[in-house]
């Protein structure tokens, strides 16, 4: 499509969505407003300025050979956070930032104030922890703003059924939304998927995720210092806490779970698992106050009576293995060789990997994360359909079903998880610095921790 192209489409969505209208009857805000709203320009705020808010930025401003785009507008909880991400930022791209002092947010309502000076049409990255999904998704609706969010999504029932309702809304406006899972965006993957559609493998029968190696992130935890904030400890060190992040199970293993469920073109439709944590102090003998089990293995159920396996370990010293495989009537593949999405990915004839039995190797070696953003920019700017929401959800929803099977030690439907009523942190679209954490510590000055058996309606 010519760049006279990409204008026609992009102001078709502006007027659609009042942006054109909106550059003369645009109130005054609060805060400074970007200059222009109805050129080619693309305007893009951070919201969540983190090591992946700062990645998928430079993945965002990479796509300037489709049009002019540059991010103005940055917000986080923290000020170190957001100086760090800015000073990287800048020194990367220097020629895109355009995000001076007062364009710099901090704080809850820090989102607002960032997505304030963008127009309908611009675009608004969501990269905090995952339990401020929603509250930013849903601004940014009403700002008639564009989305690319990280995954996991949602943590729980309620904030699934509140995203797919959101996710109706965005997509009755036109709105984009891309959502992190950028397996989905792999061209081996892709191609993979192509050839078990094409009976490659036979019918699928079998399924396994493993991701296996020593504690990562901040999926483990041990008590705070007395100068922080229950709440800011437990936002800082997201992995830890089920209601931010949906703890490592949900954070991590999603990309396996949402890649294999993608090969069979379905969801399972129940999960059972086992999970515990082996290790409860660290070497110094602080306790561990995390939520996270160290070890987790869930079998998974499809309503045809097939199985997917995925093992997650966070041990130290344990074999480390992180990859992904299906198995056919006929033949066997590798999704993940490495990693959340690495290939090369492969097929083979038979159940055994070896040379002499393979049938396909993927050659490409395209950036997944910069391809998920050259299709959603590239969507935006032609006025084509890019809606990866809902699959988003899909994906949370079948980590959180997998999860709280180990969790409470019983067998979790996709329909249970998704009317479970347990929503982990309630009221975080009006959370301050003053509001209680989601999480409190019990007499024993420890937050609470799943316990298989104790409860079958919740985690924690
Ligand atoms: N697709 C991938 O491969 C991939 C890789 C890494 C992270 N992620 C996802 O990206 C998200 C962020 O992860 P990260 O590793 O960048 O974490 P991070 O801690 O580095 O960044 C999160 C940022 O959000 C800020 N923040 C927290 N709550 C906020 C709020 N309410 N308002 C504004 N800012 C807030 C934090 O201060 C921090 O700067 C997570 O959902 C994670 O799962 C995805």
């Amino acid at each position: 499509m010519s760049t006279e192209d990409n204008k026609t489409s992009r102001r078709s969505f502006l007027q659609a969505t009042g942006g054109l209208a909106a550059v003369t009857l645009l109130p005054r805000f609060a805060h400074p407003t970007v200059h222009n709203s109805a050129d080619e320009t693309i305007r893009v705020a951070l919201v969540g300025c983190g090591g992946r808010g700062g990645g998928a930025a430079i993945n965002a401003l990479a796509t300037k050979a489709q049009g002019p785009i540059k991010l103005v507008a940055m917000a986080d909880a923290f000020a170190d956070r957001l100086a760090g991400c800015h000073q990287n930022l800048t020194k990367a791209v220097p020629d895109q930032i355009d995000v001076p002092s007062d364009r710099q947010f901090l704080g809850f309502d820090a989102y607002k104030k960032a997505m304030d000076c963008l127009q309908p049409g611009d675009v608004v990255i969501l990269t905090t922890p995952p339990a401020f999904r929603w509250v930013h998704f849903g601004y940014a609706i009403a700002k008639k703003l564009h989305v690319f969010m990280e995954k996991p999504v949602t943590v729980d029932g309620p904030t699934s059924k509140r995203m797919l309702a959101l996710g109706e809304q965005a997509s009755a406006a036109g709105l984009k939304v891309g959502v992190g899972l950028m397996s989905r965006h792999s061209v081996g993957m892709i191609e993979l998927h192509d050839r078990i559609q094409n009976g490659e493998l036979g019918e699928i029968l079998l399924m396994r995720g493993y991701r296996m190696h020593g504690p990562a992130g901040y999926s483990e935890s041990t008590p705070k210092p007395a100068e922080i904030s229950h709440l800011e400890y437990q936002i800082r060190r997201f992995h830890s806490y089920l209601w931010a992040s949906g703890g490592c199970y949900n954070d991590f293993y999603i990309h396996h779970i949402d890649h294999l469920c993608w090969m069979k073109n379905a969801w399972p439709v129940s999960a059972q698992g086992l999970g515990g944590r082996h290790y409860r102090q660290n070497a110094e003998g602080l306790p561990f106050v995390d939520q996270n089990f160290d070890t987790y293995a869930v079998e998974y159920t499809f309503a045809d009576g097939t199985k997917m396996f995925f093992d997650g370990r966070c041990v130290t010293g344990a074999a480390g293995m992180y990859s992904s495989y299906v198995h056919g009537t006929k033949g066997m593949g590798i999704a993940a060789q490495s990693g959340d999405c690495g290939g090369p990915s492969a097929t083979y004839k038979g159940q055994v990997i070896d040379p002499s039995n393979l049938l396909w190797e993927s050659t490409d070696a395209s950036n997944p994360y910069q391809n998920e953003w050259d299709k959603l920019i590239a969507a935006i700017r032609q006025g084509k359909p890019h809606d990866e929401l809902k699959r988003g959800v899909e994906a949370s929803l079948v980590s959180s079903m997998g999860r709280m099977a180990a969790h409470t030690g019983q067998e979790i439907t996709f329909d249970a998880m998704l009317n479970c009523e347990h929503e982990f942190a309630p009221g975080l679209d009006s959370l301050t610095f003053e509001s209680p954490a989601p999480l409190l510590p019990g007499p024993d000055g420890r937050y609470p921790t799943p316990k298989p058996g104790a409860n079958p309606k919740r985690e924690f």
